[in-house]
């Protein structure tokens, strides 16, 4: 079974858990989120993904009764937000961008004060903070002052910390920003055992890698606009075309090369800060063939499929010419 037939088969068994409408969130005369709209289904992974200030964390904090949305409707856990917050904040596991762990308490403390909030007796609170400090790999850091960890297990504390209450829905807002590659392989695995374990995932993410690889579906996001959605394949199938030739050279080539790649490709784009470009296209060797005829030098070519990292920045990004 392919990647993304298991996670069709995994999502829309459980009905909607969250369900935006018309979802609006102003501060002042700013509008940072402008009336978007988006359901999950109960055991799915769903990524907002969109550049800093697209909204996400507005949106976020609204999702975990943080915030009050100025426009629209908001269900979270078949629970109107506005009206049972309480209840929301109770049945649901939180993830902030910022770090707020109290830093001054040891590892375990933190799991045991925030238990308290959700009036669980001490026993089972003090046993779900050793399994979620073994699941989470700080059981040898239970003792350590919160102060003393490293970026990646602050973070992994924080996952733990959002499960003391062994909510159905987490909230995730850029769970490895900052994260070294090793530690955020460590969180993604942490991620997918609980989206194993049937729990439903909200996530946000800049990491186009991330979403691809832990999201059944997503949002893109823009300046308070949802912009494109769809599961990864359907977004990367819609948005750019299956294969990219990726080509370096001094300017001077790219120049003459521009016009051969933008007649035989599909689309072309600039790449990036490295002076280069992309076509896009379902037949590579005809542009090879193409560039061949021209003589144009050619430094270095990378033939690569398409992304999701391609349709964010197609979508979101520089366009040259389409
Ligand atoms: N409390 C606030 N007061 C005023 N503006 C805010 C506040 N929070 C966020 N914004 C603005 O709203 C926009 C969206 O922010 P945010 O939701 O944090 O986006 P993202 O998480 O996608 O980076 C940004 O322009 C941000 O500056
Ligand atoms: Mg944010």
């Amino acid at each position: 079974m392919g990647a993304e037939t298991r996670r069709k088969s995994r999502g829309r068994t459980g009905g909607s858990t969250l369900s935006g409408r018309g979802l609006r969130k102003s501060y002042g005369d700013f509008e940072a989120v402008k009336g978007v709209d988006f359901e999950v289904y109960a055991g799915e992974c769903f990524g907002f993904l969109g550049p800093n200030g697209a909204g996400k964390t507005s949106t976020m904090k609204m999702i975990y009764a943080a915030a009050v949305p100025t426009g629209g409707e908001l269900s979270v856990v078949g629970l109107d937000v506005i009206r049972h917050d309480r209840e929301v904040k109770r049945r649901i596991g939180v993830v902030p961008q910022e770090n707020n762990l109290d830093e001054g308490l040891k590892v375990r403390e933190n799991l045991l004060v925030y238990g308290r909030y959700f009036d669980l007796p001490r026993k089972l609170v003090l046993q779900r903070a050793d399994e979620l400090l073994d699941f989470v790999q700080l059981t040898e850091k239970a003792e350590a002052k919160v102060e003393s960890l490293s970026g990646g297990m602050k973070r992994r504390l924080l996952i733990a910390r959002a499960l003391v209450n062994d909510p159905d829905l987490v909230v995730l807002d850029e769970p490895t920003t900052g994260l070294d590659p090793q530690a955020r392989h460590l969180v993604w695995d942490k991620l997918r055992e609980l989206a194993r374990e049937g729990k439903t995932l909200i996530l946000t993410t800049h990491y186009m890698e991330e979403a691809a690889r832990l999201c059944d579906r997503l949002v893109i996001m823009e300046g308070g606009d949802i912009i494109a959605r769809g599961s990864p394949g359907e977004l990367v199938r819609e948005h750019v075309s299956p294969q990219v030739l990726e080509f370096r050279s001094d300017p001077a080539s790219l120049t003459a090369l521009r016009p051969i790649l933008e007649e035989a490709a599909d689309s072309v784009e600039e790449g990036g800060s490295v002076e280069a470009l992309l076509a896009f296209t379902r037949d590579a060797d005809a542009i090879m063939e193409r560039v061949r005829e021209s003589g144009i030098k050619v430094e270095n070519i990378v033939h690569r499929g398409s992304g999701l990292e391609d349709v964010f920045m197609r979508l979101t990004g520089r366009r040259l010419a389409d």
